[in-house]
């Protein structure tokens, strides 16, 4: 899939961009997208502070406040991401725990299943809480099973925020993000079409975040992380743990695990976390017990010696 594979050379810059100072667009359907107000978006607002339930906190665009550790719902579909899942009623229950514990991030795209996650999110969590983000992103095709095309073009994008719409049940969507830039479409063209998705015009498209693959053992994205921190933009790393190929064993992160009687995804999740206070990881499972340890990783601090010897580990 290539949110594993064949598209992974092509550089993959997921830019997100959320609500507010923009007051939204009517779609054809009526339905609005909420888009970033600008000025505060790379203001000294965004911060970070800790949440009762020990998952530190990010403001998304300065004025949209996520719990860092969230969700990555790319999981919940078929096998190779594609259909449904084979246990639906666990798909859902694993999106209903996700909340339960605290998870107000979740990151889903028209293209997984295609169009299965985001009907799983809204069947599980419609009418949504308080303050859920969704993160959703369009660009990205499929095909068929394993074939991931990119489509930039700015009819397919319009079409493809009015899809989410519909299946997520949503009147705007908090967070959208260009899934992967399609090389024979001018970035311009791509952005242009979101952007014209506002009711009002503005100068520069608001960016608010970037989503890159990033863990330990692949921090190519160091220098994106490094402009992110500078800018007050989010970071959602994807493959935070790894992917379906998780992380190797037999090395610092193993023994700060077995030294603490937590898991090597717990570490590894601890480690990203206190990398940088714009990391947002949103890892993904269709398991409600890898959920629950994911999530409880929130609380690990590493100490100056573990921290030291996991990030010498960078690939
Ligand atoms: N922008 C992009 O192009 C892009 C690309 C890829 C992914 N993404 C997003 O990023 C999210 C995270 O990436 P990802 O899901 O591909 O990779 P990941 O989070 O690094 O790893 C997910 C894999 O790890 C397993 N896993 C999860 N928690 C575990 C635990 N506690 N112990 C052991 N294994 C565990 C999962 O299997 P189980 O289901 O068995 O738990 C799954 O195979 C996706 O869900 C998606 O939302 C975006």
């Amino acid at each position: 899939m290539s949110d594993e594979s064949p598209n992974a050379k092509q550089k993959r810059v997921d830019s997100g961009i959320t609500r507010r100072t923009f007051l939204g667009m009517s779609l054809g359907t009526g339905a609005t997208l909420f888009a970033g107000g600008s000025a505060t978006i790379l203001g000294a607002d965004s911060s970070t502070a800790t949440s009762p339930v020990t998952n530190p906190t990010w403001q998304l665009g300065g004025d949209l406040p996520v719990n860092r550790l969230g969700f990555g719902a790319m999981r919940i579909t078929g096998e190779g991401i594609w259909g449904w899942p084979p246990d639906r009623e666990n798909a859902l229950k694993v999106l209903r725990r996700a909340v339960e514990l605290g998870v107000n991030l979740i990151d889903t795209a028209d293209a997984y299943g295609p169009e299965t996650s985001e009907l799983l999110i809204a069947e599980a969590l419609h009418p949504y809480p308080k303050g859920l983000v969704i993160a959703t992103k369009g660009g990205l095709t499929r095909p068929g099973p394993g074939q991931w095309v990119p489509n930039g073009r700015p009819e397919h994008l319009k079409q493809a925020v009015d899809g989410s719409l519909k299946r997520l049940r949503l009147d705007r969507i908090d967070l959208y993000q260009l899934h992967t830039v399609d090389r024979k479409v001018p970035m311009e063209a791509s952005l242009g079409a979101l952007k014209e998705m506002h009711e009002r015009a503005r100068k520069v498209l608001p960016i608010v975040s970037v989503q890159n693959q990033y863990n330990i053992e692949n921090r190519k994205s160091e220098n994106v992380l490094v402009y992110c921190e500078k800018k007050s933009l989010g970071f959602m790393p994807w493959f935070p743990i790894g992917g379906g190929r998780g992380l190797k064993p037999d090395n610092a992160l193993e023994k700060a695990a077995k030294a603490r009687g937590a898991s090597v995804v717990q570490v590894a999740l601890a480690w990203l976390l206190e990398r940088s206070p714009v990391m947002l990881p949103i890892p993904g499972t269709s398991s409600i017990a890898h959920l629950e340890e994911n999530v409880a990783a929130a609380a690990i601090k590493l100490n100056p010696a573990e921290w030291k010897a996991i990030d010498a580990l960078a690939g």
